[in-house]
């Protein structure tokens, strides 16, 4: 059965990456996807862009502002989607952990150091995640940057990781048994039938990031996928009659 993921949260409902959004999604999904940065001072955040420019009413990058900078700050300033709150904050790791700990969905982790390296950052995100004492089983760290997936590996080789692919793919089933890593987290337009079967004769798991459309989402459950990383899950499934 496929699975469903909310990405940041159910962030067509609530802006993204926020406690709102992620809370929202927790009734409709198997997991939920957010994203991870350092501040300043070195707390995790929850946040997309390596700025706060897009989402929040601040400007400047995360790692320039204190965590008490961040939280001045409204993440819900620039939201344009269906509803939710118009005021509310950038969540630390923290919240986010606490918030989900007691529910059963996945978290799917993503490290966001594509371009800032933000060393220690995974280590870090799994110390928090054994500190609210969320299951292994119920983590998957997941990053563009492949360097992190193995830093995650060396830390503790029972978390599962997931590598992020936002190109045509060429054999990644490979380079996922390389890093060790149980999945792949690819762009949905760039996945054929053929990605699906090679990865799946290697075991390896595949979960597409971001169908748009109900649609979108029923070509993928066509090529075979293992989960969609959807922003609006409950309405996707409702479209599609899945309970
Ligand atoms: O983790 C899936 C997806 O979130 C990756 O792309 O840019 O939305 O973080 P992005
Ligand atoms: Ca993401």
């Amino acid at each position: 059965m496929m699975r469903w993921f909310a990405h940041r949260g159910a962030s067509d409902q609530f802006p993204e990456n926020t406690l709102e959004a992620i809370e929202a999604a927790i009734p409709f999904v198997d997991g939920i996807e957010f994203d991870v940065h350092f501040s300043r001072d070195g707390v995790g955040v929850i946040i997309h862009d390596e700025t706060v420019n897009r989402t929040t009413d601040g400007t400047g990058r995360v790692v320039d502002l204190t965590l008490a900078e961040l939280k001045q700050l409204n993440a819900g300033a620039r939201f344009k989607g269906s509803g939710g709150p118009v005021r509310t904050t950038i969540p630390t790791l923290d919240e986010v952990l606490a918030l989900l700990a007691p529910t059963s969905v996945i978290l799917n982790i993503e490290l966001k150091t594509d371009t800032i390296r933000y060393p220690g950052l995974e280590a870090y995100t799994l110390e928090r995640c054994r500190a609210y004492g969320i299951a292994s089983d119920r983590l998957i760290f997941s990053s563009f940057n492949h360097y992190s997936i193995a830093t995650v590996r060396e830390l503790d080789p029972a978390i599962e990781t997931a590598i992020l692919f936002p190109y045509p793919l060429y054999h990644p089933e490979q380079q996922a048994k390389q890093l060790g890593a149980k999945a792949i987290h690819p762009d949905y337009r760039r996945v054929t039938r053929d990605d699906v079967i090679l990865a799946h004769q290697a075991g390896i798991e595949v979960r597409v990031y971001t169908p748009k459309t109900a649609a979108d989402v029923k070509q993928m459950m066509a090529l075979g996928v293992d989960a969609v990383i959807v922003n609006d899950p409950k309405t996707f499934k409702a479209s599609l009659s899945i309970h």
